[in-house]
């Protein structure tokens, strides 16, 4: 029997989790500036005002609807090319130069953050819930470095689960190690599956390095609003650190960006160990990607068959379709039957 319902949220190219979705890098957004971003089927137009506050919007303009990325950012606020009107941040009209007062307009805006080196908007109504975050560094000052950018031919959802698909670290990755995750819900949002097998004892390289490690390797995950996944991996003394920023585009696939993160640390060579430990953590990162990318081209989704190792996938796909959902585009709430 399929686990999936015929409208449940989990690998829907149609709905998605109300949350927070990357945008693009902070970098790419000078003070002043404004981009055309396209997230989740709806076409936005995002600047960086003079006190560097990010503001997104609805791309087109109340007026007569030319795209507000083809205006121009004035201290806080934005006018459009076409007839000049002016936006401030919260999207209220307040010039129109034809006219003595501006007319009473107004265009929706949309809450943002930066994090991680990334711009990131609340896709949804009412107050945010929390920003991804990675659990062991909720509290932790960190260096952070963008990786790689880029397009899955599948629904993001369905790319996230093969960091918990136990079975196929065997078969995929040749690791020699028994995955058994125990899960934990962080908040309604958030889900982590940590692994608590020590495992491993007729392998070479894992018997070395035993002595240096009380607890066993650290493999956890934590998803986010089904999207955005953060990895905690290695042993007690060097833990790596990656997420994956994922969202869903046209057709059911994924955009992604990840995102390679270690703690700051002191000392006159902190930056230069920093940096190493950055490249040894986008390298990690390949280790896991590479093998699967061949799936991830030609796979149909449908668990229609689950086996006890695939026990966490069931459950990830569980706490997904408990989470709001919203419609493609519209960004409307989907109508709960
Ligand atoms: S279309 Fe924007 S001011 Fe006319
Ligand atoms: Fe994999």
């Amino acid at each position: 029997m399929s686990d999936q319902k015929p409208h449940a949220i989990f690998n829907n190219p149609t709905q998605f989790v109300e949350g927070w979705y990357w945008a693009l890098p902070s970098k790419e957004l000078k003070v002043g500036k404004v981009k055309a971003v396209t997230l989740l089927g709806r076409n936005l137009a995002i600047y960086r005002g003079i006190s560097g506050q990010v503001v997104a919007l609805d791309a087109y303009c109340p007026h007569m609807g030319a795209h507000l990325a083809e205006g121009k950012v004035e201290g806080d606020e934005i006018r459009c090319f076409f007839h000049n009107w002016k936006y401030n941040g919260d999207g209220i009209c307040i010039d129109i130069p034809s006219l003595e007062k501006p007319l009473n307009v107004s265009i929706k805006t949309w809450q943002t953050a930066e994090n991680y080196g990334l711009i990131w908007v609340w896709v949804g109504e009412g107050s945010p819930n929390l920003l991804p975050f990675v659990p062991e560094l909720e509290q932790v000052d960190c260096d952070y470095r963008l990786g790689t950018r880029f397009i899955k031919n599948c629904h993001p959802n369905v790319l996230l689960i093969n960091a918990i698909d136990a079975h196929h670290f065997n078969t995929v990755h040749n690791l020699p190690l028994e995955i058994i995750f125990d899960s934990k819900e962080l908040n309604s949002h958030a889900i982590t599956f940590s692994n608590t097998t020590r495992g491993g004892d007729d392998y070479g390289l894992i018997r070395l390095i035993r002595p240096l490690y009380k607890n066993e390797v650290t493999y956890s995950m934590c998803y986010w609003y089904g999207s955005t996944g953060t990895v905690t991996l290695g042993p007690d003394f060097l833990h790596f650190y990656i997420v994956f920023a994922l969202r869903m585009i046209e057709g059911g696939k994924t955009e992604g960006q990840t995102i390679l993160i270690t703690p700051k640390r002191s000392g006159c060579l902190k930056w230069g160990i920093n940096q190493g430990l950055l490249w040894l953590t986008q390298q990690v990162g390949n280790y896991f990607a590479k093998g699967d990318t061949q799936v991830f081209q030609t796979i149909q989704f449908d668990l229609k068959t689950p086996t006890k190792a695939d026990h966490s996938i069931r459950e990830f796909m569980q706490q997904v379709n408990r989470q709001k959902a919203l419609n493609w585009k519209t960004w409307e709430a989907v109508d709960q039957v």
